[in-house]
């Protein structure tokens, strides 16, 4: 069983340690760098660039590797499932200390985790999770409630029901943008939605698609949702970017976003903020890609074998129009 110790760097402050490991395998198979007192090397395998958040989610775990001293291999599967396996496993060759993925999809891991598992390297969830009975294949998954977003996004609905139903014939009539389809935050944000709804049988979702959580996606299924939906009163984009390509559909249908259609999004980066900001956008659910920081602290606790919590959740507010303009200024991402 693969044993290691860690040691922080201690001639520099705490913020900025390096994490480096130490000791030799009990079973004499594996030559780690990290072994010979070399940094940590960790494999990300990331899902793509489709949106602003996943552009903010990879520059958060780079830099915060970097300030770790983590020796980060990193790869940009494409949106593709069979890209990020085949990265996993070029990682296990590799003989990393640590595997870090936020899976494209949820089933389809349990293959290559176990191959993991095999060769005592632990692997870390961050942002989304897989669907598998066996949870002794990860360590901990580090990330949102999907569910809870799509619940706060459906209760603006509710909570503003007089509003929301702009063309005032007491039906409540919602479009809805997918995220990638099999993606967790794509299903559980259109559970999470779809049960809060419930609570008013005046709402309805009339039409529901995939835009693949990116912004030409988006602007094209609304398109197509303005051509065939009459009396579309909300749209709810699983996420900013979506929801900002639709709002480039609406303009070009002469309609205005925010007052014709009204919007809900997910996820609060800069441009979903400042649509907010000017009143294109109704209501956002934060969604947070800063995941970094608490990834890299993760990695060490679980090569120090330390006890991590199975579930690490992400603390994440909601921005309303007035709050939107007031965070500007200081967002991050
Ligand atoms: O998994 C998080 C989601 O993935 C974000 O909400 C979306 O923007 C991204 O592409």
């Amino acid at each position: 069983m693969l044993k290691k110790t860690l040691i922080a760097a201690t001639a520099i402050t705490l913020s900025a340690f390096a994490l480096t490991a130490c000791g030799s395998d009990s079973d004499g198979g594996d030559d780690k760098a990290s072994d010979a007192g070399g940094p940590i090397t960790m494999g990300f395998a990331q899902v793509g660039a489709e949106s602003g958040w996943r552009t903010a989610n990879t520059k958060s775990i780079q830099d915060s590797a970097k300030d770790a001293g983590v020796d980060l291999k990193f790869t940009d599967a494409q949106g593709k499932q069979e890209n990020q396996i085949q990265a996993i496993r070029s990682y296990i060759q590799q003989k990393v200390d640590v595997i870090a993925f936020s899976p494209v999809v949820e089933t389809g891991w349990d293959a290559v985790l176990q191959e993991a598992k095999a060769a005592n390297i632990p692997v870390i969830l961050t942002d989304r999770a897989v669907d598998s009975k066996d949870t002794s294949l990860y360590k901990t998954f580090l990330g949102s409630d999907f569910v809870v977003e799509g619940q706060k996004a459906g209760q603006w609905v509710v909570d503003n029901a007089a509003d929301a139903d702009v063309n005032g014939d007491g039906k409540i009539n919602v479009v809805q943008l997918e995220g990638t389809t099999g993606a967790a935050p794509a299903i559980d944000r259109g559970e999470g939605f779809a049960d809060t709804i419930k609570a008013d049988p005046s709402i309805k979702v009339v039409a529901s698609q995939t835009g693949d959580f990116t912004r030409d996606g988006g602007k094209q299924v609304m398109e197509s949702f303005l051509q065939s939906q009459d009396g579309i009163d909300v749209l709810f984009a699983q996420n900013d970017d979506m929801g900002l390509g639709a709002i480039e559909a609406i303009e070009a249908a002469g309609l205005t976003p925010g007052k014709d259609i009204k919007i809900i999004t997910v996820d609060a980066v800069h441009d979903g903020m400042q649509a907010l900001s000017d009143g294109k956008i109704n209501f956002i659910v934060e969604c947070s890609p800063l995941l970094g920081p608490q990834l890299m602290d993760v990695a060490e606790k679980v090569l120090a074998g330390d006890k991590v919590d199975p579930r690490i959740l992400t603390k994440e507010t909601t921005f309303n129009q007035e709050q939107a303009t007031a965070a500007l200024p200081d967002r991050q991402y």
